[in-house]
């Protein structure tokens, strides 16, 4: 049984393609990024797409109608304008079991598997016939030159089946399973260049902020530290608004995009809602401070929809006392001609995690 979650997982994981397109696929949108070699570990940003979904089709990173998933990604895809059909998705870290373990050096790939799956029982909640379960060697260990470090990651077959399914309805093949973490993590690198000293040895803090969930990253040299996740972000505001002026969703959605508010609203609506994120973020430096041994981050990057509010950066820095910039994953990338440089400013931040995965066709 095992073996053959293996192998289907293997496929998933592990099958080389020359080039993927990272597809993320989150709660009001699915984002794709197709990136291009630039030689000397450099990208070029060749397309990229948001295509929006209606509501209720992703929720709480559960996909509730793969079929209208499906023909979103498809018509995404046609937007993009690529050829290439090979995708790199992701899963919510919640939905990611990882464990690391220790074991001898130098074993065969099948007893690896073997030792794997007894380790996984231990760990993992499910019966081992209703997950994928994938591992990968991360090196020797830390003490000992004779076994090395494996990290073993787990998640129920269902939620990987879906994201497949997803893919599939779009005429697209799913490569590469990903946790969104770890495309965060990746994506992180083309930040870290903007940072003082590159970031190195110096705790940042990364806050991607989308509509029903923000995910905070402390990550220092490129490992992630810690982290956390609130029920926190834009579709609050979207309800603040609705309740402010007696709106519909809909309504209050295309208003706030439209500027269509409201001179009160600013004043009533907004600075509270970013007052309240500015204090989502303080509170989880705490948290972060509590639960390690540090006391200090040097740095906070704002990723997501709601990093794009204007201030909020200089909103957060005050509040937190910390530097604090809005994440462009593009920075100190070339892009297409085809790419409005306006446009991408517009919407980089909301790229991390699609840029991320696009990122692993070239490892
Ligand atoms: N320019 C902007 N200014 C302010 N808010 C914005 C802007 N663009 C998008 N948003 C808000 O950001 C949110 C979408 O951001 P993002 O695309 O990061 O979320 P998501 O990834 O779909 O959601 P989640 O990760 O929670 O599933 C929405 O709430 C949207 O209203
Ligand atoms: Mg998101």
């Amino acid at each position: 049984m095992l073996a053959e979650n293996l192998a289907s997982v293997a496929d998933l994981f592990k099958t080389k393609s020359p080039v993927l397109l990272g597809v993320d696929i989150a709660s009001t949108s699915i984002k794709l990024v197709e990136l291009a070699d630039a030689g000397k570990g450099l990208y070029r940003l060749e397309r990229y797409v948001i295509e929006p979904l209606p509501k209720d089709v992703v929720t709480d990173g559960n996909i509730v109608n793969v079929e209208a998933a499906g023909e979103v990604l498809r018509r995404a895809w046609k937007r993009l304008g690529s050829r290439n059909r090979n995708v790199a998705l992701a899963l919510p870290a919640a939905m990611v079991i990882t464990k690391k373990i220790i074991v001898a050096a130098g074993q065969r790939e099948e007893d690896l598997e073997l030792t794997v799956e007894a380790e996984a029982n231990q760990y993992i909640p499910f019966a081992l016939d209703e997950v994928n379960l994938d591992f990968q060697t991360l090196g020797p260990a830390p003490n000992n030159p004779d076994e090395v470090e494996v990290l073993i990651a787990a998640s129920r077959k269902e939620k990987v089946e879906d994201r497949v399914a997803v893919a599939e309805t779009a005429g697209l093949k799913a490569r590469i399973l990903d946790a969104e973490s770890y495309a965060t993590q990746e994506a992180f690198r083309l930040i870290a260049p903007s940072l003082p000293a590159n970031g190195r040895d110096q705790n940042i803090a990364l806050v991607d902020i989308g509509a029903h969930v923000t995910h905070f990253y402390v990550l220092r040299n490129h490992q992630i530290l810690f982290s956390r996740d609130q029920a926190f972000g834009g579709n609050q505001l979207t309800q603040d608004i609705q309740r402010a002026f007696n709106l519909s969703p809909d309504e209050a959605e295309s208003a706030r995009k439209n500027q269509g508010l409201p001179e009160n609203y600013d004043r009533d609506v907004l600075q509270p809602f970013m007052e309240s994120l500015a204090l989502e973020v303080t509170r989880a430096l705490q948290f972060f401070f509590t639960s390690t041994s540090y006391n200090q981050v040097d740095q906070i990057v704002l990723a997501g929809g709601c990093a794009l509010l204007p201030g909020l950066d200089e909103l957060v820095a005050k509040r937190a006392g910390v530097a604090t910039l809005v994440a462009n994953p593009f920075a100190s990338m070339q892009a297409s001609d085809r790419i409005r440089p306006r446009q991408l400013a517009q919407e980089a931040p909301m790229l991390m995690i699609a840029t991320g995965l696009a990122m692993r066709s070239f490892e």
